[in-house]
């Protein structure tokens, strides 16, 4: 059995992928350790708490205390490390938990890594490292990073520090690099659920600046795959980006989704443009193509579908998310801005 520390696994893609690997890898044993921020919800795994190859355990990945017992307990075989502040809205809004969490918590992962000696460590990164495009070209591997919102400096930051990691202290680390995900469970400030439920109550579908800004959008489950290859067999050192190949523009991803449910597209609103606003993003993920032999394999309208159905066979789930501290979060970014 292979002991897994899996951190921020009660979030979107986390939790995605905890679902994917207690699935697919009967020989792991999944520790989750997260905080529990406005994004972690323990729902989200209920069809596996009870299962005997996972635990959870609530926590800070910059507790270093914590982190010391539990890798003292589990003698931990690898780390993935999805826990992060993943909100470039809100890291606009007040930067300070991005730099504790996304890199001072990685930091200390990393520490605990180096210190057990053993362990695999994988970063869990975002193509927002290497900043926007233009109209014509793709972020590869050897893009220069060039980081522009606080949230995606912070992400950068992180992939330093464990490259730092790997030359300086021979740490067993790589890092993946992946474009915008969609699919069941996202928290519904992201653009396409926030979407997909402003349409389904009839309310304004609000769209930056002039909605011709591009995402390379990436079912959910095409990045566990991918994850789990690299963690497995991608190579100490190297990074690996992620992609869907499935570039659209945000005035696109709205349209689809009003057509999808049946709803007037004149529910799209134009609001002003988010500060600092990259324009084009688009992943060349031919390497880990060519030398993992992965693919994604969901098309961008086939994955809509999906997720959309998920969204509507799951408004409890939305209600619970959308209260609480999300209506102050909404208040501030849309009514009073
Ligand atoms: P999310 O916001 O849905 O989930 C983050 C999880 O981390 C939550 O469960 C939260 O409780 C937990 N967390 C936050 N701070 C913590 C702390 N200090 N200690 C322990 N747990 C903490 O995020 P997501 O969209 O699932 O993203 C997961 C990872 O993937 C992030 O590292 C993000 O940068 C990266 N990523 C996301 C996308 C995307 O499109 N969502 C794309 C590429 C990369
Ligand atoms: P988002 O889901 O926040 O992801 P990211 O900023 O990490 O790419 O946003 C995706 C795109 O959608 C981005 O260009 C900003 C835009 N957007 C809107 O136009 N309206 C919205 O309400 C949101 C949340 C995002």
């Amino acid at each position: 059995m292979e002991n897994l520390l899996i951190t921020g696994g009660a979030g979107f893609i986390g939790s995605n992928f905890i679902r994917w690997i207690l699935k697919n890898d009967e020989n792991v044993f999944v520790v989750n350790l997260d905080a529990l921020t406005y994004a972690g919800n323990l729902e989200n795994l209920s069809d596996v708490e009870n299962s005997s190859r996972y635990k959870f355990v609530k926590g800070d990945i910059g507790d270093e205390k914590l982190t010391d017992e539990l890798f003292e307990k589990f003698d931990f075989d690898g780390v993935i490390n999805f826990a992060a502040e993943s909100h470039v809205d809100r890291s606009i809004l007040n930067s300070k938990p991005f730099i504790d969490t996304n890199v001072a918590g990685t930091l200390n992962l990393l520490e605990a890594a180096k210190r057990a000696g053993k362990t695999r460590f994988l970063q869990i990164s975002t193509d927002e490292v290497y900043g926007s495009l233009g109209e014509e070209g793709y972020f590869t591997e050897r893009t220069p990073l060039d980081p522009r919102s606080p949230y995606s400096a912070s992400k950068a930051a992180a992939d330093f520090l464990t490259k730092a990691y790997v030359n300086t202290y021979g740490l067993d680390a790589r890092i993946t690099r992946c474009s915008n995900n969609y699919g069941p469970y996202q928290f519904p400030e992201k653009l396409i659920p926030l979407t997909i439920l402003n349409a389904l109550e009839d309310k304004p579908l609000p769209i930056y600046g002039d909605g011709k800004n591009v995402r390379d959008w990436i079912y959910v489950d095409d990045h566990c795959e991918a994850i789990y290859l690299v963690y497995k067999k991608g190579k100490k050192g190297e990074v690996y980006n992620i992609g869907g190949r499935s570039e659209t523009q945000n005035i696109e991803v709205a349209e689809k989704i009003c057509d999808i449910l049946g709803k007037p597209r004149s529910l799209i609103e134009f609001v002003k443009d988010r500060p600092g606003h990259d324009r084009r993003y688009a992943v060349d993920c031919s390497k880990i193509e060519k030398e993992l032999g992965w693919k994604a394999k969901h098309n961008f309208d086939e994955g809509l579908k999906k997720t959309v159905e998920w969204y509507l066979s799951h408004r409890e789930w939305s209600e619970r998310a959308r209260s609480g501290e999300y209506r102050e979060y909404y208040r501030k970014q849309y009514l009073e801005r």
